[in-house]
């Protein structure tokens, strides 16, 4: 909440360097001594995760203490719900959440390989998915130099104590970033609030999906949400439909990076989903002059009538099987659930919504 009127254009909030946890913050600490002498890579998230669980042991004697005794104590992201109430979610989103489980186990692993060899440290699964999520809900976008003893990939994170209080909005706009002249992270925000309104930024254009599964909340008027499709039930479609030529087209697709962002929204397919479909439904000779996809023109009157078909197929296919999730809700009644539930039946909701106006769009 701002105790005074803010202005577009204002810088809301400064943190000076020292009081960020960046890569050098963990490489400076007893962490970082295990690292130079393991002959293990992490990568700067794991880390870090290593890094808080140390401090937080040491409570008070930890400078991190004041900062650490303010973190969540637990998450609503999908590692946190209970197993059963995973199977609430639609086919696509489980699968994002049962490979991102995945990767959990998968960074947890490595970090008790590392441990191993250095008998001072034990870290409980809980206690890492904890700092996991506590780095994953909070991190900011900071540059850091490569490191010899850090893994290059996603290293640019920095932990931003008291900047990370601020919740995120989809109408926010700020911009954030370290200013060298003052040596501060700085966040401006191009909104307006007024005396005692509470203070919002933006964490990224994130779906619904992403929001939920990084930060455990989802949004229901959220601009960026889209419904994503999976490229080989699209293939199965054009397959079923008996469209010629499959592995070609497939070449074309997958070599030209095509089979991205293939995604539904309120406004319909997106570009690259809808230029998936023109080329799966392409005759020979449309085939030979593939590019024309990039001139946004209808392909001809039989490719159009063909996209157009695949797209119901496909759109009314998802829709059928999303529905089919709504009968696992152990209630009807939204107060009988468990907030989790509710969540999950939100999204499923707004996923629904998505694809019926998507098919409505194709008309
Ligand atoms: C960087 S923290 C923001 C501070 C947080 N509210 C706190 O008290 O610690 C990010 C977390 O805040 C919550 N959050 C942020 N924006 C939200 C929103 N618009 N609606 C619901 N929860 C939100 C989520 O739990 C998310 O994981």
């Amino acid at each position: 909440m701002t105790k005074r009127p803010i202005y577009p254009g204002s810088i809301i909030i400064a943190i000076p360097k020292p009081f960020l946890i960046t890569m050098e913050t963990v490489l400076k600490s007893e962490v970082g001594s295990f690292l130079k002498r393991s002959h293990l890579k992490f990568n700067l998230q794991q880390a870090m995760t290593i890094f808080l669980i140390i401090e937080s042991e040491k409570q008070e004697e930890s400078v991190w203490w004041p900062y650490i005794k303010a973190l969540p104590e637990t998450f609503d992201t999908p590692a946190f719900w209970k197993p059963s109430d995973l199977f609430l979610f639609s086919k696509n989103v489980y699968k994002k959440i049962f490979a991102a489980l995945n990767d959990l186990q998968t960074f947890y692993n490595e970090i008790l390989l590392f441990l191993s060899s250095c008998k001072e440290i034990k870290i409980t699964f809980n206690e890492f998915r904890w700092a996991w999520y506590c780095i994953n809900s909070r991190s900011i976008y900071y540059d850091c130099d490569s490191s010899p003893y850090i893994a290059d990939t996603n290293k640019n994170i920095a932990l931003a104590p008291f900047l990370d209080l601020l919740n995120h909005s989809t109408t926010a706009e700020v911009e954030a970033a370290f200013n060298m002249n003052n040596n501060c992270f700085e966040i401006k925000t191009y909104n307006s609030f007024r005396k005692y309104d509470q203070v919002f930024i933006s964490y990224g254009a994130h779906s619904n999906t992403h929001l939920l599964m990084e930060y455990g909340f989802i949004l229901p008027d959220n601009p960026h949400d889209v419904y994503e499709l999976d490229y080989d039930e699209i293939v199965k479609v054009a397959h079923n439909l008996n469209f010629q030529y499959i592995d070609r087209k497939k070449r074309i697709i997958e070599e030209n990076n095509i089979n991205r962002k293939l995604v539904c929204s309120k406004e319909g397919v997106s570009w690259s989903m809808h230029a998936v479909m023109k080329i799966l439904a392409m005759d020979f000779t449309e085939l030979k002059n593939w590019k024309f996809i990039f001139k946004d023109d209808p392909i001809s009157l039989t490719n159009q009538k063909a996209v157009k078909k695949m797209g119901h197929i496909l759109l009314k296919q998802e829709l059928l099987e999303l529905r089919s999730v709504f009968v696992k809700f152990p209630s009807k009644d939204k107060s009988r659930l468990t907030p989790h539930q509710n969540i999950a039946l939100n999204l499923l909701k707004i996923e629904e919504n998505i694809l019926q106006q998507s098919i409505q769009l194709l008309q």
